[in-house]
């Protein structure tokens, strides 16, 4: 009968080592000191060649044997140091990166950028005033007069406390405000939230985006208004847009104007999105009134002007063919990542 003493010893040894090692490191260090390339179960199958030839099958299986169970303990052992370890530990690099969700920018916002673009590149610059105005910016010096409509309680939010402050019912204020600071030439768009008590449904909110604009040189004239908002128009909506201009009714400009595009989806010809009319009302625009030039100081004599204001989410809702003012304040993903 062959003697295994020695191999014996050696995996009494090993399992020991295997039972006690207490972290993966040291598991690694008792695999390569057996089982390695280098190590002791390498050794003892080396040494077989000296042994009598026919003791070396036996030996051989045994040694086997002992490199089996040593391994499928170690084996054992490493999956209770990882299943035991915190999941946030383990580190696999082949896993792909955790899931990123880009925001994307609110189409009001979007609109908004486009609208800037545009009359930038027409060399407009662009001017900010306040949301909370004064009756006197927001109405008096453009002309409204004290007993206008728009100036009752149910339809502007006064500021409780504050006498004659309200939040500003457009951006036409700002107008006023750049003015009276600076002397023309003017050539600026002033975009910006406004505010107005209407209850909530698809074609009234009562926070919105308008973007104004003012133009007053030496000698600018109805002309002018046109060629500009046409150009935006095109720009806006693509080169094969028509415009027109209706006669309208602004108290601080004089004459008025609003400005039509022909429909997109219809072509002019009159669908449910243009109320079968072809034409949707854009913007509200018009030479500025020498009233609302004289509350600033600017001498109307010398100086003339165009003014123009414009929602912007009923450019977006154009733009895009949404009819529910709603969807742009209801935050829902399905719809924001449209744009
Ligand atoms: N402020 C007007 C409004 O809120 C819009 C407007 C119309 C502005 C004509 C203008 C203009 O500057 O010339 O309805």
């Amino acid at each position: 009968m062959t003697d295994f003493k020695e191999y014996t010893a050696a995996e009494k040894q090993a399992v020991s080592d295997i039972n006690k090692c207490s972290s993966a490191d040291e598991l690694e260090n008792i695999r390569v000191k057996y089982i390695g390339r280098q190590g002791l179960l390498k050794d003892l199958f080396s040494q077989m060649g000296k042994s009598p030839e026919k003791e070396r099958p036996a030996r051989g299986r045994e040694l086997n044997r002992i490199k089996k169970k040593l391994t499928d303990l170690m084996e054992k052992r490493k999956s209770e140091f990882v299943s035991s370890c915190k999941k946030e530990d383990i580190f696999d690099p082949t896993l792909p990166p955790p899931l990123i969700e880009r925001g994307k920018i609110h189409p009001v916002r979007k609109v908004l950028n486009e609208v800037e673009n545009i009359f930038r590149s027409m060399g407009f610059g662009v001017a900010y005033g306040p949301d909370v105005e004064t009756e006197y910016y927001n109405f008096t010096a453009l002309n409204i007069p004290e007993n206008h409509p728009a100036r009752a309680m149910h339809d502007t939010f006064y500021v409780k406390g504050y006498k004659n402050t309200l939040l500003r019912t457009h951006t036409s204020p700002v107008q006023v405000r750049v003015m009276e600071k600076k002397k023309p030439p003017y050539k600026f768009i002033a975009p910006g939230r406004c505010y107005r008590r209407d209850t909530v449904d698809a074609s009234h909110l009562p926070v919105f985006h308008q973007v104004e604009g003012l133009m007053v040189d030496c000698n600018v004239t109805f002309a002018d208004l046109k060629g500009v908002l046409h150009l935006f128009a095109k720009r806006m909506f693509g080169s094969k847009v028509k415009t027109r201009f209706r006669p309208s009714f602004f108290p601080f400009t004089e004459p008025s104007a609003e400005m039509d595009i022909s429909c997109g989806i219809c072509k002019g010809k009159g669908c449910p999105s243009c109320s079968y009319k072809g034409w949707l009302e854009i913007l509200g625009a018009g030479m500025v009134d020498p009233e609302v030039f004289s509350h600033c100081g600017v001498d109307s004599d010398k100086w003339q002007g165009f003014a123009f204001g414009m929602g912007i989410e009923r450019i977006a809702m154009l733009k895009y063919d949404i009819h529910d003012l709603r969807l742009f304040i209801q935050n829902d993903l399905r719809f924001l990542k449209q744009f």
